[in-house]
């Protein structure tokens, strides 16, 4: 079988990696891929952006099943003009792709929907923001509309920021296009955890939980960042979780995107805030996360293609999504600079040694070969990922397989999965 991989970050690698595990022993190729992906298949050297060469390579080459990883294509309506000259996509069409790529939509869904989130009020004028925002409550959160690239939520602890904020999303298009709408936010506390699943049409069936690490520095601290490390399951999960995420989140919303004639199809991933009154979406996703899918695919038992094809095709079960109880552990390896300006072109050493180390994935993020050698290509270089019997002992072979590895300039948190630690 021959499939198209859109993407070229850890998430890809990682798809990579479980799918070429397959029965079907897929024939992969990757668009653009890194050189993970280049390891385990053929590299495409066309950008996940570039839909017309995405199109004319799938025209040529006739994949028989597109995966996409980023959700720039699909907010963009890939999936939609695949699916229109006869190819099977697994990811959304731009219609349900606006749950991640407005989130004034989202909130509607939402509110509609009856699913518990943050009160927020939208405009896309800037006089009316401005003196909503003079008025309402601190702390405000205040979010670009559209797609930016991880940085276009803004967390505002006094009324100058908030201004501020509403200044540079709607007054001076510090996000382009992006920001003709903002959504301003009030602020909710609690513990963050991230909840994909995996949707055909109608029915949502849930991943293991994961838990991502946003900022760049030990203990929650510094700049917000794509996602510093993962781990799989998440503190609080447990069956009654898993019921309660179901019912409040995922199933009323697919109920509410029906009634307005969209099918979902692909990954729904809900960014969640367990606050002291329950579970509150944060944002939905319409993809898998980076680096959350590091940490949640090796813990699957079965294969993935029957289960995207049933996605694709409806008839999607539990049983193919199951998962081993063994938790999964992601540290992300990053270049110096990251999130800033970062450097690149240096050669990574240790990899083979912590390749063999054993229940032990390294999936590169920013990578690419540069004379037969690996050298860093990107903010997030790679997810160093292992598989164990308990969290404590799997984060340690984890740090012990990054502890092999090395760049100039690497930077990673000492802390990944320290708070599901800390739980037990
Ligand atoms: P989003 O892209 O909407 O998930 O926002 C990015 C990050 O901002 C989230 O992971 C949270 O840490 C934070 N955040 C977003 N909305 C809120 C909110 N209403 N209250 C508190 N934190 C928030
Ligand atoms: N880990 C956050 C995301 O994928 O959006």
């Amino acid at each position: 079988m021959k499939l198209l991989l859109i993407g070229g970050g850890g998430r890809e690698h990682a798809l990579a990696w479980k799918l070429a595990r397959d029965k079907a022993r897929p024939t992969l190729f990757c668009a653009p891929g890194n050189a993970g992906t280049a390891a385990l298949g053929t590299n495409v050297a066309i950008q996940a952006e570039d839909m017309d060469g995405l199109l004319d390579w799938a025209r040529r080459e006739r994949p028989e099943l597109t995966v996409v990883g980023p959700e720039a294509p699909l907010c963009a309506g890939l999936a939609d003009r695949f699916q229109a000259e006869g190819f099977r996509v697994f990811g959304p069409n731009q219609a349900a792709a606006q749950l991640e790529g407005s989130k004034v939509f989202s909130k509607d869904v939402l509110l509609a929907a009856g699913v518990p989130s943050a009160q927020s009020a939208s405009f896309d004028d800037a006089a009316k923001a401005l003196a909503y925002v003079r008025s309402a409550s601190l702390p405000l959160v205040v979010k670009a509309d559209g797609l930016a690239a991880g940085k276009g939520v803004l967390i505002c602890t006094t009324r100058e920021q908030a201004e501020d904020a509403i200044r540079q999303i709607l007054v001076s298009r510090a996000f382009g296009p992006a920001g003709r709408k903002v959504l301003v936010e009030e602020f909710i506390e609690g513990e963050e955890v991230s909840v994909l699943a995996m949707v055909d049409g109608t029915r949502a069936v849930l991943l293991p939980s994961a838990q991502d690490h946003k900022r760049i520095f030990d203990g929650d601290q510094g700049p917000n960042t794509g996602g510093m490390g993962a781990y799989s399951p998440a503190p609080m999960e447990s069956p009654a979780f898993r019921k309660l995420v179901q019912t409040l989140v995922f199933d009323p919303t697919l109920k509410e995107l029906g009634r307005r004639g969209i099918r979902y199809q692909g990954v729904l991933y809900a960014g969640l805030m367990m606050t002291k009154s329950g579970p509150q979406v944060l944002e939905f996703n319409c993809r898998f996360g980076d680096p959350e899918t590091q940490a949640i695919l090796p813990r699957l038992t079965g294969d993935l293609i029957p289960a995207m094809e049933a996605c694709i095709d409806g008839g999607l079960t539990p049983e193919l999504v199951a998962c081993r109880p063994e938790p999964c552990v992601c540290v992300v390896m990053a270049a110096g600079g990251y999130p800033g300006n970062y450097r690149k072109g240096d050669v990574i050493e240790g990899l083979d040694a912590a390749a063999a180390m054993q229940k032990t994935e390294v999936f590169h993020a920013g990578t690419r070969l540069d004379k037969g050698r690996v050298v860093t290509a990107g903010g997030r270089v790679l997810g160093v990922t292992a598989l164990g019997s308990n969290l404590a002992g799997t984060a340690a072979s984890a740090y012990q397989a990054v502890s092999a590895i090395s760049f100039s300039g690497a930077q990673y948190r000492r802390d990944i999965a320290a708070r599901g630690l800390k739980r037990k």
